[in-house]
């Protein structure tokens, strides 16, 4: 099976990846309901990932990114992510990489272009659409910076229950899964849209999906052929 999917890679001209939680699972990234431990336990997630629940409560949602950063700090991207990263530097141009993930380990492990559907958890954005007076002069620690002028505030860059994702980002992602004729589908449940369309984007256009889950997933309808084992093991086998 896996010298079936290798054959494949070494013949493919355009090689598409879709990554979710599943790729930092063997790294101890804590799922979102892992981190909710202590004092976090008594929240839904309503409560921390949403706009209403960050304009209501900024302080609270902002503590709750703390918490989650500190994690993700403390983790480190694992061999899926290094054979990826690897695999790209040594093939320019061949492999677009689109993740679910917001951990950042992708890129911590050398991934360059990374299409980051749901954000990076390290990373702020402005919560209202920046004014000209827009700027963050002191940053008081364990606070979300505020603009002194306006007001307005900093907030997580990851996609928030309810919001859209980035449209740049999204076409970009949907060109690639046109393109691509293999697209590798690894550590997603799959049943998160619009990611997982990616997937039927790029069976429909004609592409062999090759999908990486000890689990079974509702993309195994569309793929050639399913590789039940863990991200860390399996990447580094077909890709180095
Ligand atoms: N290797 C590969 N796959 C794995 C591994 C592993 N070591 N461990 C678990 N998996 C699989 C599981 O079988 C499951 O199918 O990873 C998948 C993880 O599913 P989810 O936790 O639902 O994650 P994901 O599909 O990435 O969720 C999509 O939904 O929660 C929102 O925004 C969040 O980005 C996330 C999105």
């Amino acid at each position: 099976m896996r010298d079936t999917v290798r054959g494949w890679i070494r013949e493919a001209r355009h090689i598409a990846v879709l990554t979710g939680a599943g790729m930092s699972a063997e790294s101890g990234v804590p799922t979102f309901r892992d981190a909710q431990t202590g004092l976090w336990s008594k929240f839904n997630p309503q409560d921390l990932a949403t706009e209403a629940a960050f304009r209501a409560h900024p302080q609270r949602v902002w503590d709750w990114y703390a918490h989650r950063r500190e994690m993700i700090d403390r983790v480190e991207p694992n061999a899926g992510h290094v054979a990826l990263a690897t695999y790209a530097l040594r093939h320019p141009g061949r492999l677009t990489l689109i993740t679910q993930n917001v951990d950042g380990l992708h890129q911590r492990a050398g991934s360059v272009d990374v299409l980051a559907l749901h954000g990076n958890i390290a990373e702020d954005q402005w919560l209202d659409a920046p004014r000209a007076c827009c700027q963050v002069d002191a940053i008081e620690a364990g606070h979300p910076p505020r603009c002194q002028v306006c007001g307005n505030l900093r907030r997580p860059a990851v996609v928030w229950f309810g919001e859209h994702l980035s449209a740049a980002t999204l076409e970009v992602a949907e060109l690639a899964a046109r393109d691509c004729n293999l697209m590798l589908v690894v550590g997603t449940s799959g049943e998160v849209y619009p990611a997982a369309g990616l997937a039927l984007i790029a069976h429909q256009c004609g592409a062999r999906v090759v999908i990486v889950n000890p689990e079974p997933t509702p993309l195994d309808a569309v793929a050639e052929q399913c590789l039940p084992e863990p991200a860390a093991v399996c990447l580094p086998q077909l890709l180095l």
